[in-house]
């Protein structure tokens, strides 16, 4: 199939005032599919999570879920607009937190419909790998969403933080609990009792990101690790999704159990055969994701 075949073959990535989709090919061989880079653009506003992004990352979510060669997710923030004459530039974000202005006047009731079913949850229950692209502020619901993702990897001048606290709130897309598991109780009571804000080096050195790099290498670190991980098998990628995963949950030996049923389940797809053949016959697999 050709380029422009293949890339009408899965519908348009959906585009909104407040979000936008591009796709790269994972290799130069194009069948061997795309991975889509999402970019929160409210940078005026610190790419703050109001009800439309929300709304627009949702639909990026199911999306990619109904797409079968668009593999991988790479989920970013917009950079700064150059500022008007005389006035000071806006710090880079990845995503400052839901937007507080949505928050005034507010009771439980509005919240409880809002935060139900949320993007957040969207992402972290996609299928597909999904890597969190971070270059200068993660608060919380940025925090989260970076947390909602499979890989973080940020640029050494971003900051992590969870400063609901000072608006007399806790984190409400699930920081307490996924924050928690990648930094452990401690450090997690620490950073949502304080509101203090972590640098990428201890973020790093706390296992909250997987590589802290240079701000001119961001891009390149990470759309390297999308490619590397979309050259894979994208069933074998969701199972290991999954069983990964199902360690959040369960149990150390009924999680073993699980893992090796998923190991034993994977020995009847087409992609462990094309895999092993490609092994033994020092080939590149040409994987059919089934
Ligand atoms: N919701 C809504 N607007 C936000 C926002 C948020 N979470 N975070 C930043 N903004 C807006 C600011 O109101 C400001 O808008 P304006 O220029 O129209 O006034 C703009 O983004 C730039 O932010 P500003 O505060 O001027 O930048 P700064 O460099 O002085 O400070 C931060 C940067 C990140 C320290 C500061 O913006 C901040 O503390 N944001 C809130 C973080 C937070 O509490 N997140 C959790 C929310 S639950």
């Amino acid at each position: 199939m050709k380029k422009k075949e293949r890339v009408s073959a899965h519908m348009n990535p959906p585009q909104s005032d407040v979000t936008k989709v591009e796709l790269h090919p994972i290799s130069d061989d194009e069948s061997v599919g795309f991975f889509a880079c999402l970019t929160i653009n409210r940078p005026d506003k610190l790419n703050a999570l109001n009800g439309e992004v929300m709304t627009a990352l949702k639909d990026v979510c199911a999306w990619m879920e109904s797409t079968e060669n668009v593999r991988v997710l790479v989920v970013t923030g917009a950079p700064p607009n150059a500022p008007p004459e005389g006035k000071r530039a806006k710090p880079h974000a990845f995503v400052a937190g839901a937007d507080i202005t949505e928050f005034a006047g507010a009771g439980s009731d509005v919240i409880r419909e809002k935060f139900k079913d949320n993007a957040v949850e969207a992402l972290w229950n996609l299928s597909k790998p999904t890597i969190a692209m971070v270059d200068g502020f993660a608060l919380g619901g940025g925090c989260e969403v970076a947390c909602s993702c499979d890989v973080r990897i940020a640029s050494d001048r971003s900051t992590f933080g969870t400063p609901e606290i000072n608006l007399g709130l806790i984190p409400g897309y699930g920081a307490t609990q996924r924050l928690e598991r990648l930094v452990g109780y401690g450090k997690a009571h620490e950073m949502i009792m304080t509101g203090d804000m972590v640098p990428a080096e201890e973020a790093h050195r706390i296992g909250l990101v997987n590589h802290v790099v240079a701000p001119e290498a961001l891009e390149a670190t990470t759309f390297d690790m999308a490619r590397r991980i979309g050259s894979k098998s994208s069933h074998a990628l969701k199972v290991g999704k999954q069983t990964v995963r199902s360690a959040l949950d369960e149990a150390l030996t009924e999680g073993v159990a699980t893992e090796a049923e998923a190991f034993a389940n994977l020995f009847d797809s087409e992609d462990k055969e094309i895999g092993v053949q490609a092994f033994l016959n020092r080939e590149t697999a040409q994987w059919k994701h089934r």
